[in-house]
């Protein structure tokens, strides 16, 4: 680290306080980006593999006018009519599945969540949600619940392990059966829920299961969980914070999955960088939340948001990143699958969003949250940018913006080899 970023850092660390997180053993101070590159403070270049935000790749020159054009215009709150807003509305419910017809604004994911269950439960009366036992869904104090829920009794919510192919809750049983099993842990909760005098609200769940490390799901599991939790009254929020915008190949995560929410949020992408996101749900659900709440926030809702909003759209739509998200992510998938090298214990995901499990013990299948540190350190030192997640941290999370392209992939296949034999060799 040179000593002008030293600095920064230290200085960060008095104003932020200790314990406000940075990436990387040594911390990287970024100037500057631009598509799937993002520049430091030396001008050096790194190869982007990580940031859904700038889903368009880094200041995009539509993104960039659009705000800029609106920001010249106007900016106000949501209570005057707008037509960019409107339309922008319009636009974003066209694109989920027909039933799903109405939309809240909201500046960011966790809002976005803390809306739908609120959503839930004023369509319920009741108050009860069930999660995966390591979700994230956001930071207010309601969602914040749900952060690795698991074995942290809360009477009005259940968290269910989630479901994964890799490490099953019980070896040697077919797709079908281990779907099963993890379904019981469902009925188990919602049993549980709906004999207390809390009841059944709704079930959260990312459809992609991005934070516990894109598990690789068995049998048709979320189409038959979201059918148990609508039998015993209960609505299913689809959180598409990460899995949404194209990113897995299709728009929505819950398309991937196989399932149709009651409700679906969404954040993170969608304003490429100005906090924009959302829920839509079926018209009932808004309309009655709405009369309920008189929901309003201040920045939500707005012309610079719809601004954003609407030219991240239209690159999405002009530029076929969807189409680019399943056939860079095929060839990028295929091209880590043939790499033989005794950590990489899975390589799963869809489209541009995959992980690869290190362990280190393959035929133990033993996490490896150290390993897969340095990894991530001596990628970012080569000029390769992702991070670690997942229910045990170990799992290299790759997540570029969706301009990435084949040569892109294959430029970092040959770095992430070499790099994988270096770490090895140390
Ligand atoms: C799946 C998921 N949902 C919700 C959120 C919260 O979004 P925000 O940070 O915009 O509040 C996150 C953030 O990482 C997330 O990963």
């Amino acid at each position: 680290m040179n000593e002008s970023t030293r600095r920064l850092a230290e200085r960060r660390e008095r104003v932020f306080g200790a314990g406000a997180k940075l990436f990387y053993d040594e911390p990287l101070e970024l100037v500057r980006g631009e598509g799937v590159h993002v520049f430091d403070a030396e001008g050096r270049r790194y190869l982007d593999l990580y940031n859904n935000v700038p889903c368009v790749g880094h200041a995009h020159p539509h993104v960039v006018r659009s705000i800029q054009r609106q920001v010249e215009t106007l900016n106000v709150h949501s209570r005057y009519l707008h037509e960019g807003v409107v339309r922008y509305a319009e636009r974003i419910v066209a694109r989920h599945h027909e039933s799903l017809e109405r939309v809240v604004f909201t500046c960011t994911g966790s809002e976005a969540n803390e809306v739908a269950i609120g959503m839930a439960r004023a369509a319920t009366g009741k108050r009860g949600i069930v999660c995966s036992d390591r979700a994230y869904h956001g930071n207010t104090e309601l969602v914040h619940k749900l952060t690795w829920a698991g074995g942290r009794p809360d009477p009005e919510l259940r968290a269910v392990r989630f479901p994964q192919r890799y490490r099953p809750v019980e070896e040697g049983l077919s797709d079908d059966e281990l779907c099963e099993r993890y379904l019981d842990d469902l009925r188990e909760a919602i049993e549980s829920l709906t004999a207390s005098d809390v009841g059944l609200a709704c079930l959260v769940v990312c459809p992609l299961f991005a934070n516990e490390g894109l598990p690789d799901v068995p049998g048709d599991y979320l189409a038959r969980a979201a059918e148990l939790v609508r039998e015993a009254g209960g609505l299913v929020v689809a959180d598409e914070v990460q899995a949404g915008f194209a990113r897995s190949g299709q728009w929505w995560g819950y398309e991937t999955a196989g399932f149709v929410p009651d409700i679906a949020t969404m954040g993170k992408p969608m304003g490429a960088g100005v906090p924009f996101a959302g829920a839509v749900a079926r018209a009932e659900l808004v309309e009655r939340f709405r009369k309920h709440t008189g929901y309003f926030n201040t920045f939500a809702a707005s012309p610079l948001q719809a601004a954003a909003g609407a030219a991240v759209l239209d690159v999405i739509e002009e530029e076929r990143l969807d189409r680019n998200a399943r056939e860079v992510g095929a060839h990028l998938a295929e091209g880590l699958r043939r790499i033989d090298c005794p950590g990489i214990g899975d390589v799963r995901g869809r489209g541009l969003f995959l992980g690869v499990d290190w362990v280190n013990d393959r035929e133990a299948r033993t996490p490896d949250r150290d390993g897969a540190r340095r990894v991530v350190n001596r990628l970012r030192e080569r000029g390769f940018l992702l991070e670690s997640a997942g229910a045990h941290f170990n799992v290299l999370k790759i997540r570029p913006p969706l301009v990435f392209g084949r040569d892109h992939a294959d430029l970092f296949l040959e770095a992430f080899e070499e790099t994988l034999r270096e770490v090895s060799r140390s």
